[in-house]
């Protein structure tokens, strides 16, 4: 995929850009700053998601499908934001200030695999229970799911205190607008407009008006408005409530 370096109409940022926004409504914002408005799709859709899946009836293979399209849908984007951090955020970092670094970075990567693996687990479960809507596998997975949301809560609480301070001091602009690309590369692009409102629904607007600067004005304004629209279609159907 071609990399533009700033977010655009068809590729809004799924990882921060690096040039402030420069749009007069924007409060003035780091690159890093972005990456809890990310972590909002992420606390809130594991939050919920054990008990979605829990309310799954009995052999409703209708609400299943429903409910494991969901689940697959923000694992896979977990999944992607870790594999983007684990290249292209902690290397630079680990190699540019390694003793300020090293403790930290030990930690987001045990805390990486652990939520890997809980991961890695629950994507093997989701297929079966797609197929069965059965009782056994609907509560083994709502566990893990409750599991996984416990340690990755602690993972992004770590991540946004210990973290993100160093890596706004040390990555450059360049690595910045790398992992924003990666970013938006990685997310398949039917998705990329519900991705975007997963963010925005509880994100900061600071952060979302930052992460469009780079757009036209007319993206600018669509944008956020076709994230919205998917994001309600989205929760109406998985959770009941545009408001989830
Ligand atoms: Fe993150």
């Amino acid at each position: 995929m071609p990399t533009p370096a700033r977010p655009t109409a068809a590729t809004p940022a799924a990882t921060p850009a690096a040039t402030p926004a420069a749009t007069p409504e924007a409060a003035p914002i780091t690159p890093s700053a972005v990456m809890p408005t990310l972590h909002t799709f992420f606390r809130r859709e594991l939050r919920l998601a054990g008990g979605v899946v829990r309310r799954v009836p009995a052999g409703d293979r209708a609400r299943a499908a429903v409910v494991v399209d969901h689940v697959e849908f923000v694992l896979r984007a977990l999944h992607h934001h870790h594999t983007v951090e684990d290249d292209l955020l902690w290397p630079p970092l680990a190699a540019r200030v390694p003793d300020e670094l090293a403790p930290v970075v030990e930690l987001m990567q045990a805390q990486h695999e652990t939520v890997d693996h809980l991961v890695g687990e629950l994507s093997s479960l989701l297929p079966a229970f797609r197929r069965s809507a059965g009782e056994a596998d609907r509560n083994r997975i709502a566990d893990l799911l409750d599991l996984l949301h416990g340690h990755l809560v602690e993972h992004l609480d770590d991540e946004e205190a210990r973290l993100l301070p160093i890596a706004d001091e040390h990555l450059t602009d360049a690595e910045w607008d790398a992992l924003a690309e990666a970013g938006r590369a990685g997310t398949p692009p039917r998705e990329m407009t519900l991705t975007f409102g997963m963010y925005q629904h509880d994100g900061d607007p600071a952060a979302i008006a930052y992460m469009l600067s780079e757009a036209p004005a007319p993206v600018r304004w669509l944008v956020p408005r076709l994230a919205r629209r998917a994001f309600r279609r989205h929760a109406l159907r998985v959770h009941g409530t545009a408001t989830p």
